[in-house]
């Protein structure tokens, strides 16, 4: 048996985690005055044209259901919960977030849809510390690495979660952008810590999961969309290493490798959790399982698509294998 037809039952998982993104939730909530301006009056164009007939709350109330059935160990949401980036819509998302699970059970990073245009002195998507922001089990990791690098303990992003020998290291790309533009931007004090995090926890022998809402590679989305320093994170990873790295965004399926000394990293895409029905590249609604096994010398990925084969069918198991490189 070749190593990319094993299935699940050569290795029992050590750590299962689901990954959605991009849920746009919905129903869009009333605008206040003070948040109009001309890029929220297009994309509340778009909403009321196209997008509310997308993004499904029932579709994504039945993956979050069938997520729940399949008891993972964690939940991953990588951005892109709300739409215009409302105050309204970051309340919503975090009783949303609420009802996956607790803060210590799911890990949220922003999308471009969370920081959309500005809102004045509103807290945002700050709403959603709890859980953005390091685990019980990083408190302590968190505190050190931050003072390190001469920041304070609370330093947003990136933000480390560990559960034992695998750690999460979730990083923001979400910034406010012009009309017509979903681009993203880490920046270099989010790099060059970045740099650092993953040094230290390759160094623990940890399998390293970073999070992000943008595909974080040059080339991976199109112009107006794509991630500004995908270069610069690109080069981070190449030098410094990482076993998975998990983004949304594009709203498709999409696998690519990237090398590093310690191992080609896989990097994978998954589609809109909340889609109703196919649209133009976007398949409907998904999530992914990642079946971990960590007693290797590298772990054992196993990567389960779950959801709509079609509109209004059951959630489903699409897809089911093994993320090795020979796997293409
Ligand atoms: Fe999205
Ligand atoms: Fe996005």
């Amino acid at each position: 048996m070749t190593e990319a037809n094993r299935r699940s039952t050569d290795f029992t998982p050590d750590f299962t985690l689901a990954h959605l993104s991009d849920v746009h939730l919905s129903p869009l909530p009333p605008i206040g005055a003070r948040h109009w301006n001309l890029k929220r009056l297009l994309g509340w164009l778009n909403w009321q044209r196209r997008r509310r007939h997308l993004y499904s709350r029932d579709v994504l109330d039945r993956i979050v259901a069938d997520i729940a059935e399949q008891a993972p160990d964690h939940i991953a949401v990588t951005g892109d919960l709300a739409n215009l980036g409302l105050p309204a819509e970051h309340e919503a998302a975090l009783a949303w977030l609420r009802t996956l699970g607790d803060a210590e059970r799911v890990t949220v990073i922003p999308g471009n849809h969370d920081i959309y245009s500005h809102i004045g002195a509103d807290r945002g998507t700050g709403r959603w510390h709890p859980h953005m922001s390091p685990n019980t089990a990083a408190a302590d990791y968190a505190i050190a690495e931050a003072q390190s690098a001469g920041m304070s303990g609370d330093a947003a992003f990136p933000f480390v979660r560990r559960f034992g020998k695998l750690a999460i290291i979730a990083l923001n790309s979400a910034v406010p952008t012009r009309p017509f533009y979903a681009i993203g931007r880490i920046g270099k004090a989010q790099l060059d810590r970045l740099a650092r995090i993953l040094d230290r926890l390759g160094a623990e022998g940890l399998m390293r999961v970073v999070l992000i809402h943008h595909p974080p590679l040059p080339g991976l989305a199109k112009a107006r969309h794509d991630l500004q320093d995908a270069d610069a994170l690109a080069e981070v990873l190449a030098r410094h290493g990482a076993e998975l790295v998990l983004h949304g965004h594009e709203h498709i399926s999409s696998e690519h490798w990237h090398p590093a000394p310690s191992g080609h990293i896989p990097i994978i895409g998954v589609p809109s959790a909340s889609l109703a029905r196919p649209y133009k590249k976007e398949p409907p609604a998904r999530y992914h399982l990642y079946r971990v096994a960590l007693d290797t010398n590298r772990p054992s990925i196993e990567l389960i698509a779950r959801g709509l084969a079609e509109p209004g069918g059951p959630i489903i198991e699409l897809e089911r294998r093994l993320i090795v490189p020979d796997s293409q």
